[in-house]
């Protein structure tokens, strides 16, 4: 049910169980992980939202039938839906939506409908929800767009390359007018090109890390779109749930004192301390944070990586560029670490080891 690698560190200090939680896209790949750290620290209730366009159900599979845990099969496209899905929730973290550049490509309407009108039904049944104490949500590097500047820093945004990065500046755009409207608490958090278990290759816009292992683990050779020295401040999904858990809980967690956890829900018990101390600076109602490691590692360079992972020398083949996809990429990480506390634990060559052995692990795939 838990992989024994990840979630070993707690990055809340008070008890979960207290609190019940909405994972909107619990069965993709984040949301999942957003889950699976949930029921291992024995939340009170967590509720997945999602239609399984994108997600799977063998992702949650394992948590089926835990009296903590409810699958809601629904679409965010229906209002009706998400205001039962947040009845009763102290929490959400709201992940559902289409991924992929090339996806808003081929088919904007769709992206649109999803990213926009979805997102914008889960801000109106939060608002109107009695209990919601934070709403955290699924933002997106891509709002950087054409700004050339490194790192990239939030408040220092270029132009939208692509249907997609537009639905995600436009879920930042309602969030803050929601806020304040409406006084509505929401962060999104602008993940960073997000890798780990739970991340499907076969998806017909996988992304390149799941690809590359694929092809690796089949010693087939992967195909690099552009001469390879396109980067990425790649992050490890470990990283994603911290800044999740943190964001969440910020209201609630509030005191510098660290407190003792509540019960944990393995075998595998904890000694570690919690590491949240959360920074004493006020933040605004709506508040977006860059979710990643700092780093910028090259698709070349991960190819070498792969290489050792694996004890093989296998050569990419070079194709051309895609369209929408911007050059280079790298965070600046000290907004998030400041306010929330966040520390990448998990670091890129770490975190592709950890995913290299489980898709070896899993190739039933
Ligand atoms: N993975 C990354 O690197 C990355 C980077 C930036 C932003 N994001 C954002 O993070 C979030 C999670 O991404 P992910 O990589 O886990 O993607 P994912 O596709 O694995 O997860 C998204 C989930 O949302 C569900 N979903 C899609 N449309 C829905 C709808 N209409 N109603 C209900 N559920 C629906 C899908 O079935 C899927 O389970 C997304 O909002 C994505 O845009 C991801």
């Amino acid at each position: 049910m838990f992989n024994p690698k990840l979630y070993n560190t707690p990055y809340h200090t008070t008890d979960l169980y207290k609190f019940k939680f909405l994972v909107t896209g619990g069965a993709g790949f984040i949301g999942s992980n957003i889950v699976e750290y949930l029921i291992k620290y024995n939340a009170g209730h967590v509720r997945v939202l999602d239609n399984l366009s994108n997600g799977y159900f063998e992702n949650i599979k394992d948590f089926m039938g835990l009296p903590n845990f409810e699958f809601i099969l629904g679409d965010i496209r229906n209002l009706e839906t998400c205001k039962k899905a947040v009845e009763g929730m102290d929490f959400v973290s709201h992940q559902a939506a289409l991924g992929s550049v090339p996806r808003s490509i081929a088919d904007p309407i769709t992206s649109n409908d999803v990213n926009v009108k979805g997102f914008l039904n889960m801000l109106t049944v939060v608002k109107d929800a009695p209990n919601i104490k934070q709403m955290v949500y699924a933002a997106s590097s891509s709002t950087y767009g054409d700004s050339p500047t490194l790192p990239k820093v939030e408040g220092n945004e270029g132009n939208p390359l692509s249907p997609y990065a537009v639905t995600k500046l436009v879920n930042e755009l309602y969030a803050d007018v929601y806020s304040k409207v409406y006084g509505l608490h929401a962060i999104g958090l602008r993940y960073f090109n997000v890798f780990g278990p739970k991340q499907n290759p076969n998806n017909p816009y996988a992304a390149v890390i799941p690809i590359f292992c694929k092809a690796f683990i089949e010693g087939k050779q992967p195909t690099i779109n552009g001469d390879g020295l396109t980067s990425r401040d790649f992050t490890f999904v470990e990283n994603a749930v911290q800044a999740n858990i943190k964001a969440m809980l910020i209201g609630v967690e509030e005191s510098l004192e660290v407190r003792e956890l509540g019960g944990l829900n393995t075998s595998n018990q904890q000694t570690s301390k919690p590491t949240n101390v959360i920074n004493p600076n006020p933040l605004q109602k709506h508040e977006v944070f860059n979710m990643a490691c700092g780093d910028q590692v090259t698709l070349n360079e991960m190819i070498d990586i792969l290489n050792q992972l694996s004890g093989q020398q296998i050569k990419p083949i070079y194709g051309p560029e895609r369209k929408g996809d911007v050059k280079h990429s790298k965070a600046s990480i000290d907004k998030i670490s400041n306010f929330l506390n966040y520390e990448p634990l998990f670091r890129f060559q770490k975190g592709l080891e950890i995913v290299f052995e489980w898709y070896n692990e899993q190739f039933s795939y």
